[in-house]
């Protein structure tokens, strides 16, 4: 069958003029080079090239053949173009976005809420497990060293991200994790059951189809093997001084998560869509984080920090997408801000799923 490869290389020997600077090109040796023009003379039945010498000459049908393929070539190195423009795109359409705040802020996150989140984060020993959508590695961390016997291949679709992740797994010295550039949706072609158990953290929120996600990860699971997703529900926030403008700062976070395609108050719906998915035996664990003033650590690390640096964090896609107009939202942060001061009070749940394949 005619191929890519095959146009290709009647493309480069053309451009390059001779059958030796191409094989250089392609990375092929001359005579593995020699060996695929003959496998294509053969399969057209015709020939492509004069021999003449070291020179190879095109002949009619050759020239015919090699102006279709250069058309052809160009249209591909278009479509990849493409695909680069429309995976930048749906990076960019990503709510929190990837900078540098960001990666700080999920940091501070994980680490302030690790106790609440990750007390029952354990495994048995020796588990292989998949963390989806692991970012700048900041559940990573700490999953891995609570289960310094199990091997974890963390994944994600953001080289950025998972640069920091892998230098900050380096300079913590932790030996059991793997990072990949990986579409999570793009791994039915694996091996059923590479895993013991999926990990997922603060994913499903940005996807418009969560439950196909879910799905699509079964297979990867060993037969009684474990899903775990831990996810976040704006709709479980109240606070102290209530403040009508935060209110509507937290509801615009949520609509413009919608628009972007996502569900910022995904958390409650986890039993559903894990059912929805086949998977069984699902038991959900709500865990709320309470902060007042005698809880000093939770004030800045969670008030500040984590819900109220995200609201910041989003404030140009609010503004650009027409959600809310500037002086409501900064009058909003104040409000989310004030509830930080000794007689303020926060509440925010989080929703942590686990269920068997
Ligand atoms: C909010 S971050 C959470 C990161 C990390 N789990 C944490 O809790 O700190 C969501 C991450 O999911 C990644 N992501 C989004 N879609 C993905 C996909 N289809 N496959 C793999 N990763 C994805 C994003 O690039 C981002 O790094």
């Amino acid at each position: 069958m005619v191929d890519v490869k095959h146009l290709k290389l009647i493309v480069e020997i053309d451009r390059l003029g001779s059958l030796s600077r191409a094989s250089k090109e392609l990375n092929l040796t001359q005579s593995a080079l020699s060996h695929q023009l003959k496998n294509l003379e053969e399969y057209l039945g015709i020939s492509v090239f004069h021999r003449v010498g070291n020179q190879l000459l095109f002949t009619e049908a050759g020239k015919e053949l090699r102006d279709k393929a250069k058309h052809m070539m160009t249209e591909f190195e278009a479509l990849e173009l493409k695909i680069q423009e429309i995976k930048a795109s749906q990076l960019k359409r990503y709510v929190h976005g990837y900078s540098q705040q960001e990666a700080q802020r999920l940091a501070d996150q994980a680490s302030t809420v690790a106790e609440y989140l990750h007390y029952d984060s354990i495994w048995e020993e020796e588990s292989r497990i998949l963390e989806v959508g692991c970012g700048v590695g900041a559940q990573t961390e700490i999953i891995a060293q609570a289960n310094p016997k199990s091997q974890f291949v963390s994944i994600d679709i953001s080289a950025n991200s998972l640069e920091i992740a892998r230098a900050k797994i380096e300079e913590q010295q932790i030996q059991n994790v793997e990072f990949r550039l990986q579409d999570a949706r793009k791994m039915s072609k694996e091996k059923d059951g590479l895993f013991d158990h999926v990990f997922i953290c603060f994913l499903l929120e940005h996807l418009s189809t969560p439950v196909e996600l879910l799905k699509a990860l079964k297979h990867l699971i060993k037969p009684g093997g474990t899903i775990t997703v831990i996810e976040g529900d704006h709709g479980s926030t109240f606070f102290h001084p209530d403040n009508a403008f935060a209110q509507k700062v937290v509801s615009a976070q949520v609509a413009l998560q919608r628009k972007r395609g996502g569900n910022a108050n995904i958390g409650r719906a986890l039993y559903p869509f894990l059912n929805e998915a086949g998977y069984k035996n699902i038991a959900v664990s709500p865990r709320q984080i309470y902060v007042d003033g005698s809880k000093p650590k939770l004030v800045e690390g969670f008030i500040k920090n984590t819900f109220t640096a995200m609201i910041q964090g989003m404030s140009e896609g609010i503004l650009s997408e027409g959600v809310l107009t500037k002086s409501d939202l900064q009058e909003g942060i104040r409000g989310l801000l004030r509830t930080a001061e000794s007689d303020g009070v926060f509440s925010y749940t989080f929703f942590k799923a686990r269920a068997i394949v």
